[in-house]
């Protein structure tokens, strides 16, 4: 169970009208989908996880955005074992990091996940090509493509047309998911298998939330609503657990693309006390008073848990609003729960400001942009 320590005014009817046009808008996909995975999809998820971790020591997982953040913030939250090590490319164009993760991968027996529901994004599209040379390199072409798992588009899209022309496996992300909400569809769920992380438990959670959230999501996204319309118009999620700054990451991602659009939006940023109160520390005590501060109040040791209460204290009295959003466990049925909780508050708070927050125009200009220019 989510439990935050905050009640906001909340109109009813207005609630109702706005979970009634998620659930029929196009890209809604994600909000039922804990309760109705596709059975099948996911033995298929479990028994490729099972065949990578038996012939690779590395899974390089290519993708970028909605097709990356979401499964390394669990995998690194979490910590699972496994011996299969996953290593992350095409989140970038630096030529320095991709140069890295070859040569990390180096000789070791390997095989990648390409994730891309367009199937045509430039920084995955580079990466692919590089490991897929070495792949074949190393393999021969045959069971190089054996080793290759693309996450796509069922129907369209080159990377879907070149996983059937060469027999990839495949993995579906839903036309009726985006990006950013798809962390729970084989996007997140491959990757995180073959990390460890015990998938059925998260999908537990998440479902169990389907429910369970929706009055805390209300809750949270009507008191965003009413900080914003106050002035407040930066929100610092923190967290005091370190392993937890991707999932600050997917935090920023997920409301940031949400929300940020026709000139309105509340700026995400994101800290992890207590190693930012010696850094951002003296801004958020002491700067301007735009900011209010969201704490994801994971369970935590009793020292970490003094640090919680002194920041809350400190940062009230310095006149910022807290909201705490109290996880119920730090394991998957937690991160779970906490991702659709936060999918479902961010989708209500970006209807509340009238904003559609399932596009992404700003996204698509850079992509254009860049494609001229290459
Ligand atoms: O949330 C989104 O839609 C974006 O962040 C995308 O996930 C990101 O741009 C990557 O797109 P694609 O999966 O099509 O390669």
């Amino acid at each position: 169970m989510i439990k935050i320590n905050f009640t906001s005014e909340v109109d009813a009817g207005q609630v109702q009208e706005i979970l009634r046009d998620i659930a029929k808008d196009p890209m809604g996909g994600w909000l039922h989908l804990p309760k109705k995975f596709d059975i099948g999809e996911f033995a298929r998820i479990h028994e490729a996880a099972k065949k990578i971790q038996e012939e690779s020591e590395y899974l390089v997982c290519i993708g970028i955005g909605g097709s990356y953040l979401g499964h390394r913030a669990v995998i690194e939250s979490l910590r699972p074992k496994s011996e299969t090590k996953i290593i992350y490319a095409g989140n970038s164009l630096s030529k320095r990091e991709l140069d890295w993760a070859l040569d990390k991968v180096g000789d070791h027996d390997f095989s990648i996940n390409v994730i891309s529901k367009s199937g045509t994004t430039l920084e995955p599209a580079i990466a692919f090509a590089a490991f897929k040379d070495k792949l074949v390199e190393k393999y021969g072409t045959e069971e190089a493509y054996q080793r290759i798992y693309a996450t796509t588009d069922a129907k369209k899209g080159e990377l879907h047309d070149e996983a059937v022309a060469n027999g990839y496996a495949r993995f579906v992300v839903p036309n009726n998911i985006g990006g950013r909400f798809s962390v729970l569809t084989a996007v997140g769920l491959l990757p995180m298998a073959v990390a460890g992380v015990d998938i059925d438990k998260l999908l537990e959670g998440a479902s169990d939330a389907v429910t369970s959230v929706v009055e805390p999501a209300v809750q949270y996204a009507y008191m965003r609503y009413a900080l914003d319309s106050k002035g407040y118009d930066t929100e610092m999620f923190a967290s005091f657990e370190p392993a937890t700054v991707f999932f600050n990451e997917w935090l920023k991602q997920l409301f940031g693309e949400s929300e940020g659009k026709d000139k309105r939006g509340i700026l995400p940023d994101s800290v992890i006390y207590s190693t930012d109160l010696h850094s951002l520390g003296q801004y958020i005590q002491d700067g301007r008073r735009n900011l209010f501060e969201t704490i994801i109040d994971y369970p935590t040791d009793e020292m970490n848990a003094k640090v919680v209460s002194a920041v809350r204290t400190a940062h009230t009295a310095g006149g910022i609003p807290v909201l705490n959003i109290a996880v119920s466990s730090f394991d998957e049925k937690g991160f779970g729960e906490l991702i659709y909780f936060f999918e479902l508050a961010c989708a209500i708070s970006a209807k509340l400001i009238g904003v559609n927050p399932f596009d992404q125009p700003g996204v698509e200009a850079y992509k254009a942009e860049l494609k001229k220019l290459l």
